[in-house]
């Protein structure tokens, strides 16, 4: 646990699965009062409870990130039972498979709203409790396809591929302000997202071929992306800003 910021609140969307579970569990485990935000009550309900029953400080609140209401509602409940929010990770996302040419705009429209406008509104809610402690860490995630490219994906790299260029102007501009912008690219995952995703065979390739290529071949695990995430949130990370960290076994170097 780290000294003299037992006390801090961090935010985590999408917090009820998969990466964002993990990060809950590993920021808790620092001594962060964790707000594990979510659109599963059974799922938000579960981490939180694990957190408790670790002996940690949690509460679950149920929002869609991209719905603004919905968001300011869930932080007005994290404030009053938790005070405001210091860390910040915009973890909550969902992927979409379809060749380009059969996208549509109800499918492109979903994915920006979540991927990308989600983060600039649970960010846009969260900062003035940053400004006002003259002190905030914000992780935002992105995806590996966003920086190799993957067939089918046009529309989920686009909005990761924005969310890496909102993390770096906001690095700028929040700099000077004590608060810290990064991102956290995973790779291959497993996660109930990339379970479904092998499920209904939505790979370009059979997985064990695309982690084969890779220069640690297998796949990641939710908590090596915690890891990641819960060091750019800490106190030391202090200096490093407008980074994106790659956790997705060297790939591609
Ligand atoms: N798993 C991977 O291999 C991989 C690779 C690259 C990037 N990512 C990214 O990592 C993040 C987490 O992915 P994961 O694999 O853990 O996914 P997941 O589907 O296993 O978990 C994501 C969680 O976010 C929640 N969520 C989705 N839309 C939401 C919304 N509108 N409001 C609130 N919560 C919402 C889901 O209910 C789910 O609990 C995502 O941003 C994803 O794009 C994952």
């Amino acid at each position: 646990m780290e000294s003299g910021a037992e006390q801090r609140v961090a935010l985590v969307t999408g917090g009820g699965e998969g990466i964002g579970a993990a990060t809950c569990l590993r920021l808790a485990q620092q001594g962060r009062r964790v707000a594990v935000m979510g659109r599963s009550r059974d799922n938000i309900a579960r981490v939180a409870a694990q957190i408790e029953t670790a002996g940690g400080v949690a509460m679950a609140v149920q929002a869609d990130v991209s719905d603004r209401a919905q968001v300011e509602t869930a932080l007005a409940q994290v404030r009053g039972q938790l005070g405001p929010v210091t860390i910040l990770v915009n973890n909550a996302g969902i992927e979409d498979f379809t060749p380009f040419a059969e996208i549509d705009d109800a499918l492109w429209d979903r994915l920006m709203a979540v991927n990308l406008k989600g983060v600039y509104i649970v960010t846009q809610a969260v900062l003035p409790d940053m400004l006002a402690a003259g002190w905030g860490r914000i992780v935002n995630i992105t995806a590996l396809g966003a920086q190799t490219g993957a067939p089918n994906m046009a529309h989920y790299t686009a909005t990761k591929g924005g969310v890496t260029a909102m993390t770096r102007s906001l690095a700028v501009e929040l700099g000077c302000k004590g608060i810290t912008v990064n991102a956290v690219s995973p790779g291959f995952i497993m996660t109930p997202m990339a379970q479904r995703a092998i499920d209904m065979e939505l790979f370009a390739a059979p997985p064990e071929q695309i982690l084969a290529s890779y220069p640690i071949p297998r796949v990641g695990e939710p908590l090596e992306v915690a890891a990641a995430c819960a060091f750019f949130a800490s106190e030391e990370a202090g200096y490093i800003t407008a980074q994106t960290l790659g956790v997705n076994g060297g790939c591609c170097p």
